[in-house]
């Protein structure tokens, strides 16, 4: 199965969506690795996300992206969950477009929010109204939807979401990544 899908996977979408629960079991699915972003920048600074937003600000946090998508370009073949504003700066998906397949899991705002408010600390909700979350959200989403692929996923659990992406990517034709080619990469699945 690795053989089909050989660049990258790239979850991008609004907090809440998932990405993490569904990118964890599409790794296990597809026997990739997996790799957050916000884990890498909890790595890079040695302190959980909300302390970094307290200590030194979001634009702090933004530049902490900015390493973690020029580290992203290293990778190859695994299955990668952004920060839900992570694409959403110019260029951003275009940047995460170059190294692989990105995938927005959208859907309806009220869902989003719940399951993120659910979801423990997230500092981008904690200082804002219902009102100004669901306007970040339409702020954000033509940035998400500059991705490839899109999966709603209202009224999913992640099992589903998974199921839908892995759909998603099998439907979609995509030729192997170059630097895979030689050790297996026969690419394009049906
Ligand atoms: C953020 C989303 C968070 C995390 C940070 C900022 C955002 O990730 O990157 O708190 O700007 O939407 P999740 O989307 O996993 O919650």
């Amino acid at each position: 199965m690795a053989g089909e899908m050989p660049d990258n996977v790239i979850l991008v979408g609004f907090m809440g969506a998932g990405k993490s629960s569904v990118g964890r079991i599409l790794a296990t699915r597809l026997g990739r690795c997996f790799v957050e972003t916000d884990e890498m920048i909890t790595a890079m600074e040695g302190r959980p996300i909300p302390e970094i937003f307290a200590d030194k600000g979001e634009a702090h946090f933004r530049a902490l992206e900015d390493q973690a998508v020029q580290l992203l370009a290293l990778k190859r073949g695994d299955v990668i969950a952004t920060g839900g504003g992570l694409p959403c700066r110019e260029d951003r998906v275009e940047a995460l477009r170059a190294i692989g397949t990105v995938v927005w899991l959208s859907g309806d705002f009220a869902a989003l929010y719940e399951r993120a408010l659910r979801g423990g600390d997230r500092p981008m909700l904690s200082g804002r109204t219902r009102e100004q979350a669901a306007a970040l959200y339409e702020t954000r989403k033509p940035f998400y939807a500059k991705a490839g692929l899109t999966v709603d996923t209202t009224g999913l659990n992640p099992d589903q979401v998974a199921a839908e992406v892995l759909k998603a990517l099998r439907g979609r034709a995509r030729p192997p990544h170059p630097a895979l080619s030689p050790s297996g990469g026969e690419g394009t699945s049906s």
